[in-house]
């Protein structure tokens, strides 16, 4: 079976190809060089860039996977949460398509997709690694910071989810404050490196044992009161001390909260996802966290599949199609708020 799966939900247009739930191939046309200049994702900007880069991404996919349109047996979109005007362009994309061809269709939570992305497997079947339940699973992205407990697929209970800002998006602010460029988390990976974690002492928030969730807004808050009481030129030199302390500060809530729950579900299997677990420091952390509760692993295999890409989709639509879970293509919309 084909599948050709769509992801617009911020700003990368992406689309792949997968054969059986394998991945054939995935295009991403990033938007970065586009917002850069903003500082953020411009809503109206991403619309446009997804209107013009959707079809040309879709034709390279097919290319690169040997395939036409008329060999594909379905198609796969993301249908939320995300930015509304930017879903639209995927979703409407993809109706179109499914009514034309006259194909199944199947809608897609962007979170679930980040959640199943460490089990991307390719045309010659690796990396082999098989689901275990329970599964418990951390998802770290611009928009989500959440801790997943998975008993089978498509039976998710979030056990823990950040109550304010998203860790990625605390980096990115935390960037902004520096003075820094955008996305924020790349550039405090490369600058932490050579910085001192603990030059700055910042809170721990939601310190108490019990607690799962996270908050980062405060932690956000007090690195702006610490570094406002700084000249500009002492914070450029020691701006990979700042970094360092701020990214650490993000990673030790990350994992000590993440060890919180592997205590208290006792998983088989632990995963983790999304755009900030393509920091090398942040995989190291948790690898030893494994390590140290003796279970194994698993990350997304290729970088690319950690920040936004249509691959992740496309696994999730393969399972939904063995379990028949088709939407319905004239009245599929949008949800930005969609629930796991
Ligand atoms: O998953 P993603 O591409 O988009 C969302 O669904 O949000 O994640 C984007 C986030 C941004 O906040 C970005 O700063 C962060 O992932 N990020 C990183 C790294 N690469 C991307 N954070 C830390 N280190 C990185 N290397
Ligand atoms: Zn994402």
């Amino acid at each position: 079976m084909n599948q050709l799966a769509i992801e617009t939900s911020c700003d990368d247009t992406c689309a792949a190809v997968l054969t059986d739930g394998r991945l054939i191939s995935s295009v991403i046309s990033s938007q970065t060089n586009l917002h850069q200049q903003w500082g953020g994702v411009v809503p109206d900007i991403a619309k446009r860039a997804h209107q013009q880069n959707i079809d040309p991404v879709v034709q390279t996919a097919l290319k690169r996977a040997h395939l036409k349109l008329s060999d594909i047996d379905y198609l796969a979109v993301t249908q939320g949460p995300g930015l509304a005007i930017a879903l639209s362009v995927g979703v409407n994309y993809a109706k179109d398509l499914a009514l034309k061809l006259n194909k199944p269709l199947i809608a897609v939570n962007h979170i679930e997709g980040h959640l199943l992305s460490p089990f991307i497997t390719n045309r010659s079947g690796n990396p082999v690694r098989q689901f275990q339940f329970p599964l418990l699973s951390l998802t770290v992205s611009g928009g989500h910071t959440k801790i997943i407990l998975t008993q089978s697929l498509g039976d998710y209970q979030i056990i823990g989810q950040t109550l304010d800002d998203a860790a990625g998006e605390s980096l990115d602010k935390a960037a902004k404050l520096l003075g820094l460029g955008y996305p924020g988390g790349p550039i405090i990976e490369v600058l932490s490196r050579l910085g001192n974690p603990n030059f700055l002492k910042l809170p721990q928030p939601l310190n108490n044992k019990s607690i799962l969730n996270f908050s980062f807004s405060g932690l956000k808050t007090a690195f702006y009161y610490q570094i406002k009481k700084m000249s500009p030129e002492y914070i450029l030199a020691h701006q990979a001390d700042l970094a360092a302390s701020f990214q650490q500060s993000v990673f030790s809530s990350l994992t000590t909260k993440f060890g919180l729950a592997i205590s208290k579900y006792s998983p088989v299997l632990l995963s983790a996802s999304g755009g900030v677990l393509a920091n090398k420091a942040l995989r190291a952390q948790l690898r030893s966290l494994a390590k140290k509760h003796h279970l194994p692993i698993y990350f997304p295999s290729k970088l690319a599949h950690n920040t936004d890409n249509a691959a992740m989709i496309g696994l999730v639509a393969h399972h939904k199609f063995l379990r028949h879970q088709f939407a319905n293509p004239l009245l599929l919309d949008r949800d930005p708020r969609l629930q796991l």
